[in-house]
């Protein structure tokens, strides 16, 4: 009677785990400020730009004339032609209807799985966000863990050994902030497109890349169009996290087995949702204005300066590490030999710092651990200076 797969699931979700243990922490020692750096979760609030437009759908859905009961369920058509535009200016011409409001890019990277057979096959190149193995294992189906390194800078090029129908590519990635070059990504579009796959790009933290000559978007490879869904959110760019809005891509050149894979979607969205809020929405567009990209800008250059405090300190110490730069993550070596779980409760007892061991992210990912750069500047500052005393 109930989907057995569950028992497939390890114990709880990574974060869940992580969320647990710092309770317990906290339990045993009340009253403990810690420095969190584990969840990628953003510690700025909203835009003034973000602010205004939510008060101003607020107001609207208090008088008769402005009210908005149900929403499209594919998106307002004022935002999903937002998007487009906002497409439009990295020269990724998008219909309107190719882009889908979502309530978020976790969310969607779970949902959109219903266009795929339980019997298709998903290739997770890890480390990798867990939810991607987990949101497949729970409908049963088989993963192709591929496995990347330092060998070859956590960015593993495809070969003809992958047999897989999903191909799950998260670009700048979490958790390792390696970044595809345009012809890495060129050489994985090519691959789907001869193998007959489907790419589910996670563009999450595209607005972290700072060297140009890298891709923000899959749609801005030849060929994309006829393998590739892209799903993006507002929450690491503009602090929706607790707001909940994020976006899809749906070519509507992408077919698989005679089936539109657009059509598929506006069909699984009109029977599922009721479309999203008509506030988040208006929200939602206010950052793609010019106002709202200039402050979304200085937030995100607060963040890559608590990047640099924490490299700066890698550095001082002299443990290996990559991102922080074109991402909003900082993936090291742990010290000593340690595993990832023994330095993950080593910062929490020693320093009252919260990071996220690397094992979470697969087998490849132990040896390693993650600072997220979305904290408190303050706190982020504190972390340095305590990792550099206890490990320095
Ligand atoms: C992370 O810490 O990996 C992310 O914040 C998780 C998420 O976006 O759901």
């Amino acid at each position: 009677m109930l989907n057995t797969h569950y028992k497939d699931l390890k114990d709880s979700y990574l974060f869940y785990n992580i969320a647990q243990k710092v309770n317990a922490y906290l339990a045993q020692h009340p009253g403990t400020h810690l420095l969190r750096l584990g969840i990628g979760d953003v510690s700025q609030p909203l835009c003034a730009a973000v602010i205004d437009a939510l008060h101003a759908a607020v107001d609207d859905q208090a008088n008769k004339e402005t009210f908005h009961g149900y929403m499209p369920e594919c998106g307002a058509p004022f935002l999903r032609e937002t998007i487009a535009a906002h497409y439009a200016k990295r020269g990724v011409v998008l219909s309107p209807d190719e882009v889908f409001v979502s309530s978020g890019a976790s969310d969607e990277l779970g949902d959109i799985l219903d266009l795929f057979d339980k019997s298709a096959a998903a290739m997770v190149i890890e480390p990798a966000y867990p939810a991607y193995v987990d949101a497949n294992v729970m409908a049963g189906r088989q993963i192709v863990h591929l496995s990347s390194g330092r060998e070859n800078g956590f960015l593993p090029e495809p070969d003809d050994s992958i047999d897989a129908d999903i191909l799950y590519i998260c670009s700048p990635n979490n958790p390792t902030g390696a970044v595809f070059s345009r012809d890495q990504l060129q050489a994985w579009v090519d691959f789907a497109n001869r193998r007959g796959a489907v790419i589910l790009f996670d563009a999450a933290y595209e607005a972290y890349i700072e060297d140009e000559t890298l891709p923000h978007s899959v749609f801005e490879l030849d060929g994309a169009r006829t393998c590739a869904i892209e799903i993006c959110s507002l929450s690491k760019t503009a602090g929706f996290t607790g707001t909940r809005l994020g976006y899809t891509v749906i070519p509507k050149t992408l077919e698989r087995g005679g089936l539109n894979l657009n059509a598929m979607w506006v069909r699984n969205r009109t029977t599922k949702t009721n479309g999203i809020s008509y506030i988040l929405q208006k929200g939602g567009a206010a950052a793609f204005t010019d106002e709202g990209q200039s402050q979304i800008r200085q937030q995100i250059a607060l963040y890559k300066r608590n990047a640099k405090t924490l490299t700066d300190a890698l550095d001082r110490i002299g443990l290996w590490y990559c991102g922080g730069h074109n991402a909003p993550y900082v993936w090291l070596r742990c010290p000593n030999g340690m595993d990832s779980w023994t330095f993950f409760d080593f910062l929490l007892q020693k320093g009252q710092i919260v990071g996220t061991p690397g094992a979470g992210f697969g087998a490849c990912g132990e040896g390693f651990f993650r600072f997220s750069t979305f904290g408190d500047p303050a706190d982020t500052a504190e972390a340095a200076r305590r990792l550099t005393a206890l490990l320095g």
